[in-house]
């Protein structure tokens, strides 16, 4: 079902969304790109207002696969064609948030719980590009996303992987709940969610890490992105935006 949009002009932190995004879009969804990718987040709706700007003749040829239920949502409502990683397993780009991004372009993801997917279409994409408001621009990870590092695990292993988890250092790794505490965060995938903390020298080397968290049993996916990134833009409080490349 198509619904209207009502278009605003945002402002303050939303504004710096846009404008990555906006840039983002003009840089790397050219007219050649027929398989497009499309995260998760507060930030890739005005990804989408981009693309949907690019024209009707340029879109009709294209297919937009969502990272998740939420951009599923965008690109039905925005009229855009949608497609599925089983028909289209090679994209020609992805562009996506991030909770926080380093100095070398390794991310944190997952604070929406699409991680999983969001990995997928990230590795099958050509180029992975990041948009973001300056706040998840730092220089070590676990510098201003303080909730740890958002890990997918099978409901069956959770407390298993908690108990890996602490032993790991992370003393205050929790399961992720609902609002209100009405029970655990369900992942897309039917997973639970837990987020883990490090101390900051874990950060230094997110692979590591990533690869140490990804061999515990039980473990879906991590919400670390090493060695991904071709770009990451974010937009800045003056009405700049902050390319890295
Ligand atoms: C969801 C994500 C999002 O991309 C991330 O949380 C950034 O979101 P936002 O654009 O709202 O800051 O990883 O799992």
């Amino acid at each position: 079902m198509q619904v209207e949009q009502k278009q605003t002009i945002p402002t303050g932190i939303d504004a710096a969304k846009q404008l990555a995004a906006f840039t983002a879009v003009d840089e790397h969804i050219l007219p050649h790109h027929k398989i497009i990718g499309i995260g998760s987040g507060s930030t890739v709706p005005f990804v989408v207002d981009r693309i949907v700007a690019q024209g009707k003749q340029l879109n009709q040829d294209r297919v937009f696969l969502p990272t998740g239920f939420q951009s599923k949502e965008l690109i039905v409502n925005a009229g855009l064609r949608l497609g599925d990683i089983d028909q289209y397993p090679n994209l020609d780009v992805t562009i996506d948030g991030a909770d926080e991004v380093d100095r070398n372009l390794n991310c944190i993801k997952g604070g929406g719980a699409c991680q999983l997917r969001e990995k997928v279409l990230a590795e099958a994409a050509e180029t992975w590009i990041i948009v973001a408001d300056y706040r998840k621009d730092s220089q070590t990870l676990g510098t201003t996303w303080k909730q740890g590092v958002p890990i997918e695990v099978a409901p069956f292993a959770y407390v298993r992987v908690l108990q890996h988890l602490h032993d790991m250092g992370s003393k205050t790794a929790v399961l992720r709940m609902a609002k209100a505490k009405a029970g655990p965060v369900v992942t897309d995938n039917g997973n639970f969610v837990i987020d883990a903390p490090f101390d900051n020298g874990r950060y230094q080397n997110p692979k590591e890490l990533l690869m140490e968290i990804k061999m515990l049993t039980g473990v879906v996916e991590v919400g670390l992105f090493c060695n991904m990134v071709k770009a990451a833009y974010f937009g800045n409080a003056d009405g700049s935006v902050t390319a890295r490349l």
